[in-house]
C-alpha cells in the first residue's frame, strides 16, 4: 500500500483523538502483512497515566481482529512536525514487527519521512 495512503487513514484518525488535558490529538494507522489497516487515535482519562497513545490503539484494534505481523505504521498529529511514537509505543510494535521490520511513517511540511524500528529502537526487549 502507498504510505501517503497510510497516512491519509492516520490523518483521519487523528480527528477522533480524545485528549481534553494535553491537547495533543494523534492518529496511528497499522499497515500488517496481510495488507490489511487499522487505525487508532489517542484517548485521555483524568487519571492522567491511565492515557492510551494512538499508535497502542491501532496495535490492539489489529491484534484482536487477528493479526499477527504488522509492517509499517503511519502517526500523525496536527500539533507536531513529523510526530514520533513514545518508547513504550516503540517496544509494543517491537512484539509484532513482521520478518521485514517496521517502517514509520511520520509527516510534516517536507512530506512524508520513513524511518524504521531497528533505527528507532535497537534491541528491543525480548522474553
Ligand atoms: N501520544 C500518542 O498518542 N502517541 C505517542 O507516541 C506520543 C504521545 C499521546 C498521549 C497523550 O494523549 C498525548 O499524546 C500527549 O502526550
Amino acid at each position: 500500500m502507498d504510505y501517503q495512503e497510510l497516512m491519509n487513514k492516520a490523518i483521519e484518525a487523528s480527528t477522533k483523538s480524545y485528549s481534553p488535558y494535553s491537547k495533543f490529538a494523534v492518529g496511528a494507522c497499522v499497515l500488517t502483512d496481510t495488507e490489511n489497516t487499522y487505525s487508532g487515535c489517542n484517548f485521555e482519562n483524568s487519571s492522567f497515566g491511565l492515557t492510551i497513545c494512538a499508535e497502542r490503539n491501532a496495535i490492539g484494534t489489529a491484534i484482536t481482529a487477528g493479526e499477527k505481523k504488522i509492517k509499517a505504521i503511519a502517526i500523525y498529529s496536527p500539533n507536531a512536525e513529523y510526530c514520533q511514537p513514545c518508547g513504550a509505543c516503540r517496544q509494543v510494535m517491537h512484539e509484532f514487527k513482521s520478518d521485514s521490520g517496521i517502517d514509520v511513517i511520520t509527516t510534516g511540511s517536507s512530506g512524508l519521512k520513513v524511518l524504521t524500528l531497528d533505527n528507532l529502537l535497537p534491541e528491543g526487549f525480548n522474553l
